[in-house]
């Protein structure tokens, strides 16, 4: 199996299953608790059926839309993912490339493994970056004042993960950030000897954006789960966000709404965006799934937000669903990091073709000549 071979999710799991030591595959693969969760994200889209219109005349459809005052060639993204470095040598500077190609969004974790100023200078594409608030408030101003002096076009603020999800995987397989050798973990790395010679003969691992301020997680190894529960506020609230908000003055998003009052009270904070998400089914398991409460929320808020749906999605016209229930536009995490684990820049490119071509193929076979065409009326959910 290569990537020229990889034409769906599975594919790219299976490449990356085979090139990553377990510790690290089952990081991205991973759910909270029993994964019910992550799961349902993807099932909930089979539960309604686009209804096509014939002989439209669509040609070349227009598979453009705006988002965080951007105007991207697909409607999906790159949603933000920690430390890319891990799954592929080139990090956060493969995806951000191959989105550019795309005319798409990358979007960049507090905790990459790449800074915020390297990247801003290899990339001229659209750039989103996903702000943590830490209990050291010097660390959130540095990073949005950083943001806005390397031209990144959005920001938004994780409001799903205030602690950290159960992820009994990375219990049992001991992942560290950075990853440390132990017993569990020795045969799976020993076996995945050119991912080890990768990792050891490129730049040195670290949490790029913040380890000037605190070393843990660069030299000092910690579980992700507790990394998260030492370094980020439980007490987060709303205030916090607002003062997130104005500081950033541009385009902003909350990532992980969920309800329809929390949408109605992220524009009364001045946001221009939400990212209806359950962190990849990460965090709250038994979390209903995102492409569940589109319609809801578009139906409430969709004409002063812009509606992103993240979570769930393997297909073009998974895509198409959400955009019909009212999303704005869509993105993407494990499937892009298992084609980045698979091939790099290259296979991040691959993913993001499939796509583009998936798309394009449903909405002629939809009879849409813009995403604009797609709403309620070609969606019926089954009762
Ligand atoms: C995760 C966090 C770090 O899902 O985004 O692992």
């Amino acid at each position: 199996m290569n990537l020229k071979n990889c034409y769906n999710f599975e594919d790219f799991r299976k490449l990356a299953k085979k090139k990553l030591p377990s510790p690290i595959f089952h990081y991205i693969d991973g759910g909270a608790d029993d994964e019910i969760t992550l799961r349902r994200n993807t099932q909930s889209f089979d539960e309604c059926d686009l209804v096509p219109n014939v002989l439209a005349s669509v040609g070349k459809p227009d598979l453009s839309t705006t988002v965080f005052g951007k105007k991207i060639d697909m409607p999906i993204f790159l949603s933000p993912t920690a430390m890319q470095r891990l799954y592929h040598h080139e990090g956060d500077k493969a995806s951000a490339k191959a989105a550019e190609k795309f005319g798409t969004f990358y979007s960049m974790s507090t905790m990459a493994n790449n800074t915020i100023e390297e990247i801003s200078k290899i990339s001229n594409g659209p750039k989103l970056f996903q702000l943590y608030i830490h209990k050291d408030q010097s660390i959130t101003d540095d990073l949005i004042e950083r943001c806005r002096v390397s031209g990144f076009d959005g920001m938004c603020l994780t409001v799903d993960t205030l602690v950290a999800g159960n992820r009994e995987k990375d219990h049992r397989t001991g992942f560290t950030t950075p990853p440390k050798l132990t017993l569990e973990s020795f045969m799976s790395f020993v076996t995945h000897p050119l991912w080890l010679f990768n990792y050891l003969t490129h730049a040195k691992f670290e949490l790029a954006n913040v380890s000037k301020k605190t070393d843990k997680g660069t030299n000092i190894a910690k579980s992700v789960i507790e990394y998260i529960n030492e370094q980020y506020d439980p007490a987060m609230n709303w205030k916090d966000a607002e003062y997130c908000v104005k500081k950033w003055n541009g385009p902003f998003a909350l990532k992980g709404i969920m309800s329809i009052d929390d949408a109605k009270r992220a524009i009364d904070i001045g946001c221009t965006a939400i990212m209806i998400s359950n962190h990849g089914g990460r965090q709250l398991d038994g979390s209903r799934s995102p492409f569940d409460q589109v319609k809801a929320i578009s139906d409430a808020v969709g004409d002063k937000l812009e509606i992103i749906l993240d979570g769930g999605i393997k297909r073009g016209t998974h895509v198409l669903k959400a955009l019909a229930a009212g999303a704005t536009a869509c993105s993407f995490g494990r499937m892009f990091l298992f084609a980045l684990s698979a091939g790099g820049q290259k296979g991040v490119e691959q993913v993001l073709q499939n796509m583009h071509n998936e798309i394009n193929r449903d909405m002629i076979l939809m009879g849409c000549k813009s995403i604009k065409e797609l709403n309620n009326s070609k969606l019926i959910y089954r009762k």
